[in-house]
């Protein structure tokens, strides 16, 4: 094909040797070697400039953007790299344009393949959770169809049994709800002067009859007086304490301590929920936070957990503008800490 940079620079070469040979016809007394001479060497320099800065100026950036459509055509998006311009040519600009085009659209791609993926491991995930609870109640309730509603004692037994599982299934059905709304986006926040001792003394009392039963101590340490005003949706933060304190009580073993303080640090509260319990091993420590992640399975799912009790705490606790960190050994045990707003009022 004759459209390339060698046949342009051949065209282009000629062209300018004819032209410099007819303009010498014009000058009188030249010596006839010069009519050939000149316009041979204006052709053969001309020939090459023009191909070097053809090929290097738009050939190559021509094909660079055609391998680049080539690669869009073909779905082929990650093997496309952000080229080094050293000038600001049409063709260059062009070019970045088409780079930028097609990287938001691998961004919005990989997003939706992401979202995809995610939506089935959480289908997966939650039809997996549903199928104990249910599947348990229904055993109870046909084995006592089956004959067993005779029996007094194993009806109180296996009734107790499937209202126990009924119980969780609601439990759980309640958290998936909360962590799809906070997932969507959909929760908005009621911030209010919170007194953080008394929601605290609260969950005490709530949780007190579990603890008793570990032999474990529940505690709230500050410097402050008794009370703390914080900035917060009070129903939710009450939640994130439930949900900690409970683990801090599920995980540790008998006789144990879990302590809450607070400190007061500027214009925040900083909290910190600490057990001496099992302890999460380090590998775990970054997918703690990950519905539905439990460490060790079956220990876990014997006390009745899903894996969605620190995701909840994680929503509610960043759309309070804060982040959860945690700080764990293995047999020393575990510290949840975040902060909060305090409330002044001016
Ligand atoms: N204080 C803690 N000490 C040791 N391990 C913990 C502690 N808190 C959480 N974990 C580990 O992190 C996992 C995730 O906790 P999370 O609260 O999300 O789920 P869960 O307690 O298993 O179930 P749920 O809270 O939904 O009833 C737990 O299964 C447990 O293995
Ligand atoms: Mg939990």
């Amino acid at each position: 094909m004759l459209l390339n940079s060698k046949g342009l620079a051949l065209i282009l070469a000629a062209s300018i040797a004819v032209i410099i040979g007819a303009s010498l016809l014009l000058i009188p007394e030249l010596p006839a070697f010069v009519f050939w001479l000149v316009p041979v060497i204006c052709f053969g320099a001309s020939y090459i400039l023009i191909n070097v800065v053809l090929e290097f100026l738009f050939f190559k950036e021509l094909r660079n953007i055609y391998e680049m459509f080539e690669k869009i055509r073909k779905n082929d998006l990650s093997t496309i790299k952000p080229k080094r311009t050293y000038g600001h040519s049409s063709l260059n600009q062009i070019q970045q344009e088409i780079y930028s085009y097609a990287h938001v659209k691998q961004s919005e791609i990989e997003e939706l393949k992401q979202m995809a993926k995610f939506r089935r491991q959480f289908l997966a995930d939650v039809s997996h959770e549903l199928k104990t609870p249910i599947f348990a109640a229904q055993g109870f309730v046909h084995t006592l169809l089956d004959g067993a509603i005779d029996d007094m004692a194993i009806r109180m037994k296996f009734l107790k049994k499937a209202a126990k599982n009924l119980d969780g299934l609601d439990a759980l059905v309640q958290d998936l709800l909360t962590v799809s709304h906070m997932e969507a986006g959909d929760i908005t926040m009621q911030f209010e002067p919170t007194d953080i001792c008394e929601v605290i003394y609260e969950i005490f009392d709530q949780l007190e009859e579990r603890a008793a039963k570990k032999g474990i101590d529940l505690k709230l340490e500050t410097q402050e007086p008794s009370k703390i005003l914080v900035l917060a949706d009070s129903q939710r933060i009450h939640q994130v304490f439930v949900n900690l304190i409970s683990n801090a009580i599920k995980y540790s073993d008998e006789n144990g301590q879990v302590v809450i303080s607070l400190a007061i640090n500027k214009l925040k509260l900083d909290v910190t929920v600490k057990d001496n319990g099992i302890g999460i091993p380090p590998e775990h420590l970054n997918r703690i936070f990950e519905r539905f992640y439990r460490v060790d399975k079956s220990r876990s799912k014997a006390q009745g957990g899903t894996g969605l009790g620190l995701s909840i705490v994680k929503h509610i606790v960043e759309a309070h503008g804060s982040e959860v960190k945690v700080v764990s050994n293995v047999t020393e045990g575990s510290s949840f800490s975040f902060e909060l707003d305090l409330f002044h009022s001016e």
